[in-house]
């Protein structure tokens, strides 16, 4: 069923495990994601980014109805998530189509207008009972350049949680979105220090770069929800290449893409098992 993911996170925090956060670039993906967490019963967030919501002509309502028909007949906890959204209309459209939780994501704004915005977010979303994230201190590589260098300070990120209101807080501490390499090395003290300062749950932007170690001794600092996009992109292609490559003739997308959505599926439960390892 659709649960909220304040529950899910609260949950995962108090259990200090980690909660699978997966982009939807395709509709498979979302079948194989929710797949993965029926295979090993674990709780996960389904997320279409605005840029995704861009790729698919602008159409929220397709794609996200089809999420959130998959979240209702999952017999896990799921989440349906608008990841990335610079676009207030998009938030506010995401709440009116039932999406439960909401990222505005204000980073590249100055810091005054990024803390108003977010307010202005979470006012309408409190309203329809909706999650809000919001980041603070941006996590690089959203232009497709590698850079880990921003780091989020622990008594900022407080004060922006108090004035803001927000449900889920991604910080910046080591990770860069888009890698398809995982040699990302995360500050694992910040991540403590953000923890023990902020009264809400953490959220890991960029996990793709992150090796599995990386990301269980993440999880043991403090990190709560974990955004995987990219590292799903780069396994599915793999697949959906060498399949293409073995079999000039192929014509049926199903032969190709079905492969990729079972690689999709078997990885998304590997890592859903690992955040969940203590
Ligand atoms: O919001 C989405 C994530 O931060 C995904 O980042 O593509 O680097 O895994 P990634
Ligand atoms: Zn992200």
């Amino acid at each position: 069923p659709l649960v909220d993911i304040r529950e899910m996170a609260a949950q995962a925090a108090a259990e200090k495990v980690g909660l699978g956060a997966f982009n939807v670039v395709l509709l498979e993906f979302a079948a194989a994601q929710v797949d993965a967490a029926e295979r090993v019963n674990r709780p996960i967030i389904l997320q279409l980014s605005q840029n995704a919501v861009k790729y698919h002509g602008g159409r929220l309502a397709p794609l996200g109805k089809a999420l959130l028909a998959l979240a209702e007949e999952a017999t896990v906890p799921v989440a349906v998530h608008l990841d990335h959204a610079e676009d207030v209309d998009l938030c506010r459209a995401a709440v009116d189509l039932g999406f439960n939780s909401v990222m505005y994501d204000g980073s590249h704004l100055d810091d005054d207008t990024n803390r108003e915005t977010t307010a202005k977010v979470v006012e309408f979303c409190h309203a329809a009972d909706v999650a809000v994230e919001a980041e603070l201190g941006e996590v690089g590589g959203k232009n497709g350049v590698h850079d880990p260098s921003a780091r989020t300070n622990p008594e900022d990120a407080a004060k922006f949680v108090a004035d803001t209101g927000v449900d889920l807080l991604a910080v910046a501490v080591g990770s860069s979105h888009a890698m398809t390499t995982r040699g990302a090395v995360l500050d694992t003290d910040l991540i403590s220090a953000i923890r023990d300062a902020v009264p809400v749950p953490l959220v890991l932007h960029g996990s793709s770069g992150v090796s599995d170690e990386g990301m269980v001794a993440a999880i043991k600092a403090g990190m709560t929800k974990i955004n995987v996009s990219t590292h799903l992109n780069v396994g599915f292609t793999g697949v959906v290449r060498e399949v293409l490559a073995a079999d000039e003739k192929l014509v049926d997308p199903r032969k190709y893409i079905g492969p990729g959505r079972t690689h999709v599926t078997d990885e998304v439960a590997r890592l859903l098992s690992l955040y969940a390892s203590k």
